[in-house]
């Protein structure tokens, strides 16, 4: 396996994508890389600073915060997980220049890892990957490979309710679906870097795949694209 396998991994909220990625890693001892993580961080300091979102100089004050404080530390703040870090990330990411702030964090990860994460876990890595919406055709265009991961809009619906459900959250299936809608649109139609499969990526829809299923799938075709055999 090539030292410095680069994976594009991205698609629309509650794909599997985040399950896959993580499943991945540890399979082929990659670096990994929740870019979503980078736009919550922001999405959160917007909400404990009580900014405004329609207010792209708010937006990007709170990402040269997050620039200068940045720690991989700071990216497992338990609250970046919740709703509502997840839509003021995608309120924060519609404005192009607050994206370009992000773009360095990100292209140095894919570059030089070790720096990132502790001496162990950087010992013997095959590789990065990361995870996000604009990945494969901004971040990482020159990735080994790409993978787009879909499934329909139902059924990503379905998996937040359990996830939220299991978490002890109560909201209703019509709500989840109304924002996911929501958030699919904000995501897809912004003229920054919108969700956009890469022209080269692979399209992952696990609509009906077991997490197993999907890993077993992305694994045969990285294999095929990188040339390697995966053990
Ligand atoms: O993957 P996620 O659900 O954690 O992402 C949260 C939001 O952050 C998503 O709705 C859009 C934004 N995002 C982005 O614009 N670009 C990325 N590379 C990752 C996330």
């Amino acid at each position: 396996m090539s030292e410095k396998l680069v994976i594009a991994l991205d698609g629309p909220a509650a794909s599997g994508k985040g399950t896959l990625g993580r499943a991945l890693s540890d399979k082929m001892g990659l670096a990994y890389f929740d870019t979503g993580k980078l736009y919550r961080a922001v999405g959160m300091r917007m909400i404990d600073t009580d900014s405004d979102f329609d207010n792209e100089n708010d937006v990007l004050s709170a990402t040269d915060w997050l620039v200068e404080h940045f720690t991989p530390e700071l990216l497992q703040d338990a609250r970046l997980k919740s709703d509502e870090a997840g839509v003021g990330a995608s309120k924060s990411g519609k404005y192009g220049a607050m994206r370009s702030k992000l773009l360095e964090l990100q292209r140095d990860f894919a570059k030089n890892p070790q720096n990132y994460l502790d001496e162990h876990t950087a010992s013997g890595l095959h590789g990065v990957l990361l995870d996000g919406r604009d990945i494969g055709t901004v971040v990482c265009p020159d990735a080994d490979v790409k993978l787009f991961v879909t499934a329909d809009i139902e059924k990503r619906a379905e998996r937040r309710l359990k996830e939220l459900q299991n978490n002890g959250v109560e909201v209703t299936y019509s709500d989840i679906l109304a924002d996911m809608k929501a958030r699919d649109a904000r995501d897809a139609s912004r003229e920054a870097a919108p969700m956009l499969a890469a022209d080269d990526a692979v399209v992952v829809d696990t609509s009906e795949m077991t997490p197993a299923d999907a890993l077993a799938k992305s694994l045969e075709i990285i294999a095929d694209k990188a040339g390697i055999t995966i053990e």
